[in-house]
């Protein structure tokens, strides 16, 4: 399937299995406002534009999509001691809610271009928390900035402050990554331009076009009075997504919203002439969706709404076969996956990391080597399976700190 095909997409389902269908290194840019683990249930009033549309943000080891939890404990088991550690410092539920958006961050990294950056929407409730996982998924160098999301709140705190930004953390894929700076300039403030100009006594030859704007965003949240507003709880203004869209994409680029609520980020993705993917779980919102896309974007029928999975093309589909077994057997370095132990080939099973039942495929890269044992383990308790991979995986680590590469 061309790449063509994956966007102007609006998908109505789980973002875990929608991305897990899509291709690597298809987008440019991402931007995720998730549900911040505030245990509130947010629907829209009735008789708003967006009524019967409402989420839940309370969290508990039910959202947690076990079988996708294996590339976390191949690749990060450190992330995995410091979200167990965030269930002792906060509670139980932040644990679930960090492994349920780490399950999802691992898999936008996957699909974002080299060029890309990725921007969470999120607020102080877990911002400290996912900044973590971000630095240990994007790599810390990788990190750009730290927006604050300033919209002057007209609730008043009666023993603390009011309460009054949001934070926005903008990671890269690659040090080769697009700012297109000269798309959001902003005037220099007054006295300024002069100052600039005549830098140690030298008067510049061009006269600047403007400044970088800083990592404080003012821009007012939609007031009842606000004709962009719909009443979509926790809807965005269109001006902060031009912005960050504007910043880090080009006309004709991808941009991504796996949680894209009242598809704000399409909708301005839509208006600045970039292609786009929104994924929402809510099918109610759905047909809102539609008639604000048609509405805001001009867009009436010219995408696609649909709850099914994509396909990955970029893959090979290859079933299970003495020679697919014989390569993975040199690869494991003839141990199970599982308890790392060696086996000799024939006591070993090919097994499908993600279930073909959950959207995992005839791919190569979706199989593993396991022992009898751990394959029965795995097929029987998801959980116990993973537990016992963990502790290999933290050995080796143990291993390569202690001993070196
Ligand atoms: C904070 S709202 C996004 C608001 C959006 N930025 C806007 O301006 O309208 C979060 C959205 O994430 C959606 N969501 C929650 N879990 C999801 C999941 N696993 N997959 C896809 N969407 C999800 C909710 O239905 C909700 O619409």
């Amino acid at each position: 399937m061309p790449e063509e095909n994956f966007t102007n997409t609006l998908y109505t389902n789980d973002n875990l299995f929608i991305l897990n269908g899509l291709n690597s290194d298809l987008v440019d840019l991402i931007y995720l406002d998730p549900p911040f683990n505030t245990k509130r249930l947010f629907s829209a009033p009735i008789g708003s534009k967006a009524a019967g549309s409402s989420f839940k943000d309370m969290w508990n080891w039910q959202d947690v999509n076990e079988e996708y939890l294996n590339t976390l404990a191949e690749n990060y088991p450190a992330l995995t001691d410091f979200i167990a550690s965030t269930s002792v410092v906060h509670s139980k539920a932040m644990a679930a809610y960090l492994t349920y958006m780490v399950q999802r961050i691992v898999e936008m990294h996957r699909v974002l271009k080299d060029t890309g950056s990725l921007y969470l929407h999120c607020d102080p409730t877990a911002s400290h928390y996912l900044k973590v996982l971000l630095d240990e998924v994007f790599g810390k160098n990788n990190f750009r900035n730290e927006i604050i999301w300033h919209y002057k709140n007209a609730s008043r705190g009666k023993r603390q402050l009011a309460k009054s930004h949001d934070v926005i953390l903008c990671y890269v894929k690659t040090p080769n990554y697009h700012f297109y700076k000269d798309a959001i300039l902003v005037p220099f403030e007054s006295g300024m331009t002069e100052w600039r100009y005549s830098k140690g006594g030298q008067v510049g030859k061009e006269k600047p076009k403007g400044k970088i704007p800083d990592d404080v965003m003012i821009i007012p949240s939609l007031n009842t009075m606000s004709k962009e507003r719909t009443g979509y709880p926790t809807q965005k203004p269109l001006a902060l997504l031009q912005r960050i869209i504007k910043a880090s994409s080009n006309e004709g680029d991808i941009v991504m919203d796996p949680f894209c609520g009242y598809a704000t980020a399409c909708v301005a993705a839509q208006q600045l002439g970039r292609k786009w993917i929104g994924i929402d779980v809510e099918e109610n919102a759905v047909d809102i969706l539609i008639e604000r896309l048609s509405d805001d974007a001009g867009m009436f029928k010219d995408f696609v709404a649909t709850k099914l999975i994509p396909k990955r093309t970029d893959l090979t589909i290859e079933p299970p076969s003495q020679s697919v077994k014989e390569r993975l057997y040199k690869e494991q370095n003839g141990c199970c996956n599982g308890c790392g132990n060696e086996y000799l080939m024939k006591d070993m099973e090919i097994d499908h990391i993600i279930p073909k039942a959950k959207g995992g495929g005839d791919y190569y890269e979706n199989y593993q080597l396991l022992c009898g044992n751990c394959n029965r383990i795995k097929g029987k308790n998801t959980m116990e399976f993973l537990r016992i991979k963990i502790q290999t995986r933290k050995n080796l680590l143990k291993e390569k700190i202690i001993f070196g590469e």
